[in-house]
């Protein structure tokens, strides 16, 4: 399928922590359309996952740790990965998401504040921070694609979610607000792309998960999105292909969130009442 889209084009791939990362797919997907790669993830994750396997299938692509809520970390960043990559870089995905009350079983109306202010610096402010540090440092090429991930709850309610929901609101407000003041500084586009429920570490970690999975997948016209589905879709909004979209949130999930009831769904209901 790759067609040398991304020839001659440099990129920063953050949050790749073992294959079934949506990063890790989109780095994969990004080597093989011709990009040259640095890849980052917080020093922690770097230690614990397998992002050296990774650089190996990207072309031997540097690995530049950084924790994405520490400005030196992400300045240090930017000026390594200019120095690897030799010039601007033309494209940055952002998979970063973390909720330490998601991880400790904490309900949303019992929220631990100090962990929902660590789930909004980690999960939303850390976009806000590279496109601050990227734009101070001029690192960003004319028509560089910025692109972050999120999820519906970030418009609608999903329980299970948590703070995470709150987290991917800020975080899609943030690719606005930003995409507005880099695209008429420098023609520089900021997106978010709410990808279906996706089976990796983070979504894994959120209540319920497997039911929502499977829910989603009824309500689906096209089924869920994959994280390959998700890496190509990436590729198209890094490519030249879609340079006049910014400040956008594009659903990518099958047909999910324009979907008010499917006919799996209303046959599973109509089986539980004939049992009732
Ligand atoms: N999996 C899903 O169902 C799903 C659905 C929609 C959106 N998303 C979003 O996709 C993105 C990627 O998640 P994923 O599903 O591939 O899971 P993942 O667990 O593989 O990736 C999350 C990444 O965030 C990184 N991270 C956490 N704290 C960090 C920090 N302080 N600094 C830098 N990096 C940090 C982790 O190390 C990890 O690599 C997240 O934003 C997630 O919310 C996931």
């Amino acid at each position: 399928m790759a067609s040398q889209l991304l020839k001659g084009k440099k990129g920063i791939i953050f949050g790749a922590l073992d294959e079934r990362s949506i990063a890790w797919k989109t780095a994969l997907a990004a080597h093989a359309e011709g990009a040259q790669l640095v890849l980052t993830n917080a020093p922690i994750a770097l230690r614990m996952g397998k992002i050296n396997e990774l650089s190996k299938l990207c072309g031997d692509a540097p690995v530049i740790p950084a924790d994405a809520t520490s400005m030196p970390d992400i300045e240090h960043l930017f000026q390594k990965s200019m120095e690897a990559l030799d010039g601007k870089v033309d494209f940055v995905l952002h998979s970063i998401g973390m909720s330490p009350n998601v991880r400790k079983n904490i309900e949303y109306t019992d929220t631990n504040y100090e962990n929902f202010h660590k789930t909004l610096d980690i999960s939303s402010l850390s976009l806000h921070r590279i496109l601050q540090t990227a734009m101070k440092m001029d690192a960003l090429n004319e028509w560089a694609s910025v692109v972050a991930l999120s999820y519906i709850a970030a418009q609608r309610s999903f329980p299970g979610y948590n703070d995470m929901a709150d987290a991917k609101a800020l975080l899609e407000s943030i690719a606005r607000s930003f995409g507005y003041h880099y695209g008429f500084k420098n023609k520089v586009r900021v997106n978010t792309i709410s990808q279906s429920p996706t089976v990796t570490t983070a979504g894994s970690g959120v209540s319920g998960f497997d039911a929502f999975l499977s829910y989603a997948e009824k309500m689906s016209p096209l089924g869920n999105a994959s994280s390959d589905d998700c890496a190509n879709f990436c590729i198209t909004l890094f490519s030249d292909y879609t340079r006049m979209i910014t400040m956008q949130n594009i659903f990518h999930d099958g047909g999910f969130s324009m979907t008010g009831v499917s006919q799996a769904i209303v046959e599973d209901e109509q089986k539980l009442a004939s049992q009732g």
